[in-house]
């Protein structure tokens, strides 16, 4: 047998291991290098928003009704006016190709697998063109502004020529957020590797010879936006920030034909200034708590944004989900779908491709599984009637979730 056929029948038996996310997260801490652990699974400053995110899921308490005949629940649901099978989207992410060869191209794979889209970042690691023709999959591309408008407007035009039917612009990201996980490893900006760190690191890599060697047969190029040499986007990858302005949305709007979604709304009042900037959607996010510490928890913010755009435009919401309960409860306050981040990396970390399909077969099957628990028997019909409140305590004992908040990588 090839060497690829090898490492992918070790990544299928490994991805029937995984039973839950945490089992993913699990995984992925044992087969990374600490430095590239600490990367995905780390956020800013003391960890508060990546905690809160995580913590607001906890505080959820359903309200169920018995006796409704319901046996079984359809996830089904349209985003965009575009169908998926299950409203579950695979967020924009950094340097996956980092975490296993299969990177942003078996990403979107293990997303089309699945009936429903991943994102595809601008600092993914590899470009639009070689994603979109090496898989055929429908994917969505996310938008940084690092190197000014003029460069995001030439991203757009790649990405559409690709066939990209979406744009995601992320305006959480003015600067960049302090990742002290990152700094202690001496790799900011974004994991760069230099005279100062370069032993180090060595070190972890030498403690994970299966991630390194893999990595290196399979051909080891980190990032690289652009299938021409230093495209745009290289300075995303430089670790620049990308501020953009409503008036920037604005002008995106009027050369990007496709849907536009803003992502990185945390309150009504931005919602509908993105709207007003001709926004399609929004996703309420904090970053997955990478930027802003002391951020709302985005569950919490979601509410506000729904009451003043649900109406008319799609909301999504991403930050925290790690269970289908959690998805159940961000559509019951009125997420049309939700992204996942971390939950998806830790899978393709673990177990590549098929790692990603097992993540969203675990969340999709207990999503059903909550429904039907619920007595409710379609995604249509979620709504805040299924829930008691969001004040109760956060469970405390024998949870996987919340992560320890203060910057611990316990
Ligand atoms: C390792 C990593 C890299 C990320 N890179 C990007 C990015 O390039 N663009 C972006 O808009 N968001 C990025 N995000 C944020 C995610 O899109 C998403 O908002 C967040 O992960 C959701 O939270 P969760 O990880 O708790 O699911 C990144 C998140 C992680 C964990």
């Amino acid at each position: 047998m090839a060497l690829r056929e090898l490492l992918r029948a070790a990544d299928v038996r490994g991805a029937r291991r995984l039973h839950n996310v945490a089992d993913a997260r699990r995984a992925a801490r044992r087969r990374l290098p600490s430095v590239v652990y600490d990367y995905v699974d780390g956020a800013a400053d003391d960890e508060l928003a990546l905690w809160r995110n995580e913590a607001a899921f906890g505080s959820v308490t359903f309200r169920p009704k018995m006796g409704s005949g319901c046996v079984s629940a359809s996830i089904a649901s349209r985003v965009l006016g575009a169908d998926v099978a299950v409203p579950v989207i695979l967020a924009p992410c950094g340097l996956v190709r980092l975490l296993h060869r299969d990177g942003a191209a078996g990403v979107a794979r293990a997303a089309a697998s699945r009936g429903t889209v991943s994102v595809l970042s601008t600092v993914a690691g590899s470009s639009i063109e070689e994603v979109t023709s090496q898989t055929g999959a429908r994917v969505w591309f996310q938008l940084y502004a690092s190197g000014g408008i003029r460069e995001a407007e030439m991203l757009c035009r790649r990405a559409s020529e690709c066939g990209v039917e979406v744009l995601v612009v992320t305006v959480d990201i003015p600067a960049l957020g302090n990742r002290e996980r990152d700094v202690r490893h001496g790799v900011t900006p974004p994991l760069r590797v230099d005279s100062h760190n370069a032993v180090a690191l060595g070190v972890q890599v030498f403690t994970k010879p299966r991630w390194a060697a893999e990595l290196a047969a399979t051909g080891l190029r980190l990032a690289r936006p652009s299938a021409r040499s230093s495209g745009p986007g290289d300075s995303a990858l430089q670790g620049r920030a990308s501020p953009f302005s409503w008036d920037d949305i604005a002008r995106l709007r009027a050369v990007w034909a496709g849907a536009l979604v803003v992502k990185g709304v945390l309150s009504g009042e931005d919602g509908a200034r993105a709207v007003d900037a001709g926004a399609d959607a929004i996703v309420v996010s904090n970053h997955g708590g990478r930027q802003l510490d002391n951020a709302p928890a985005t569950l919490h913010a979601l509410p506000d944004v729904g009451a003043e755009v649900g109406g008319k435009v799609d909301v999504l919401v991403d930050g925290g989900i790690r269970r289908g309960a959690h998805v159940v409860a961000a559509l019951a306050l009125g997420a049309r779908a939700v992204m996942i981040g971390r939950p998806y990396l830790y899978g393709l970390a673990a177990a590549g491709e098929p790692g990603v399909e097992r993540v969203v077969d675990i969340l999709a099957s207990e999503l059903r599984r909550c429904m039907v628990l619920l007595g409710c028997p379609s995604i249509e019909d979620l709504g805040p009637q299924w829930l008691e409140g969001l004040d109760a305590p956060v469970p405390g004992a024998r949870r996987a979730w919340p992560s320890a908040p203060h910057g611990s990588t316990a």
